[in-house]
């Protein structure tokens, strides 16, 4: 598709092909593995952010706010620091803009502009409108992945590699004069910005909704509050692990993600060869885009598709259940290359704001839009809730 290939350029982790995606890839999971067998891992970046995130909605003090703002920074500084080994403050003007870049390469996805961009691309390409919008963003992106990679040549050493541009830049060194490989500074600015755009708003996006269903359903925010302080007591910080321990909030975030899907489409893809599925032959080139609603919202296997029901991960003993149908994170041969990541940010977020604050809607405010909005991901209209500090309020 026109659009996605002038966004993509064919270099890049997502929408790239054959040789170009299969090392981009190969890179993107030797890197996370890496990340993750370190001592304190990126679950330690995460922990902090979490702690950041809380210290911000206390600082509304009980007011009306939109949790949009503060939770996208949040999740968009767990990709700094996986990217580039450190966080930006909320108050850094160049931090501001990477996210308003994200937000508006991702907005213009999904639309009616968009839409007719890749119907039209020799007219659309001569005229203003969100698609040259979001082709500035991306610039503006790449940039700002640049200047960060320059700063790494700079001053890291790279034999002693911390994050995703280190060990790139490292592959980069060792696979010269290969005339195979795409490891190169362009290829790794393309990836860095797949990381802001797959990982930032699908994630803000998922914790959006969860904040506005534990307001529309006390019950459950409170059932979630009671597991989370026995299991960790007042003293001991959350870690992704006790997840195990705390069998009812992981189905409520399983339940969040399966009928508030962040993304209504999986990623186009094209058959590699003739395949045959159930009899009919999809010849190799056929692009294929699965529909995440068959699986998500099927009445054959679920028990009230439609409604908010955390059983639905739940056995009759309390037990957490996988279920094969919960495919938000792709499947066995396609698959998001961070659910670990995205795992362990939704576990730790969302423990970490249940555990300090109750969440309701404004006074006054009686029912707020569930309906999605659909762009790149699936979002909530945007709204209003109020965080009513735990130590205050018991
Ligand atoms: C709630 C959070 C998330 C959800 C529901 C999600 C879901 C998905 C899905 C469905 C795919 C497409 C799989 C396929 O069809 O091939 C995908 C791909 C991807 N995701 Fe995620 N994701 C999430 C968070 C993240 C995060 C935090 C990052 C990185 C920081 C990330 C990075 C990627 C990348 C790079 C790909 C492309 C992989 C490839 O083409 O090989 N995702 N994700």
């Amino acid at each position: 598709m026109p659009f996605l290939r002038a966004v993509a350029n064919e270099k890049d982790l997502v929408f790239s092909n054959e040789r170009i995606w299969k090392q981009q890839r190969q890179i993107g999971q030797s890197v996370m593995k890496k990340l993750a067998m370190r001592k304190q891992g990126l679950e330690h970046y995460i922990k902090e952010e979490a702690h950041q995130l809380v210290g911000t909605f206390a600082h509304v003090k009980g007011q009306p706010f939109d949790p949009l703002l503060p939770i996208t920074n949040s999740v968009c500084n767990v990709v700094c620091a996986m990217a580039f080994g450190h966080r930006y403050s909320a108050e850094d003007g160049n931090f501001q803009k990477l996210t308003e870049a994200i937000d508006l390469a991702l907005k213009c996805g999904g639309s009616f502009i968009y839409a007719l961009r890749e119907m039209f691309p020799w007219v659309l390409k001569r005229l203003p409108g969100p698609h040259k919008k979001a082709l500035s963003s991306r610039e503006f992106v790449l940039l700002f992945a640049k200047e960060e990679m320059k700063k790494h040549k700079e001053h890291h050493l790279l034999r002693e590699p911390q994050d995703f541009t280190d060990f790139y830049l490292l592959q980069m060194e060792k696979s010269q004069g290969d005339p195979n490989s795409v490891y190169n500074a362009e290829n790794l600015a393309q990836c860095i910005l797949d990381l802001f755009i797959a990982g930032t708003e699908t994630t803000a996006t998922t914790l959006q909704w969860a904040l506005l269903l534990m307001a529309t359903h006390p019950d459950i925010q409170e059932k979630v509050h009671k597991e989370v302080e026995g299991v960790l007591g007042s003293s001991r910080s959350v870690c992704y692990q006790d997840w195990k321990k705390m069998p009812f909030t992981s189905a409520v975030i399983h339940e969040i993600q399966r009928l508030k899907y962040a993304s209504l489409f999986r990623i186009i893809r094209q058959y590699a060869k003739d395949v045959n599925i159930f009899g009919f032959l999809m010849p190799r080139g056929t692009f294929i885009n699965p529909d995440l609603n068959s699986a998500v919202l099927d009445n054959k296997q679920w028990k009230t598709p439609e409604e908010f029901n955390p059983n639905h991960f739940l056995d009759k003993d309390g037990n957490f259940v996988a279920r094969g149908e919960f495919l938000l994170f792709g499947s066995v041969d396609s698959v998001c290359l961070e659910e670990q990541l995205a795992r362990i940010e939704l576990f730790i977020f969302f423990s970490n704001l249940l555990r300090a604050f109750i969440f309701q809607l404004p006074s006054g405010v009686k029912k707020s839009s569930e309906q999605h909005k659909v762009g790149l991901t699936t979002y909530p209209h945007s709204y209003k809730l109020v965080a009513i500090p735990r130590s205050r309020a018991s």
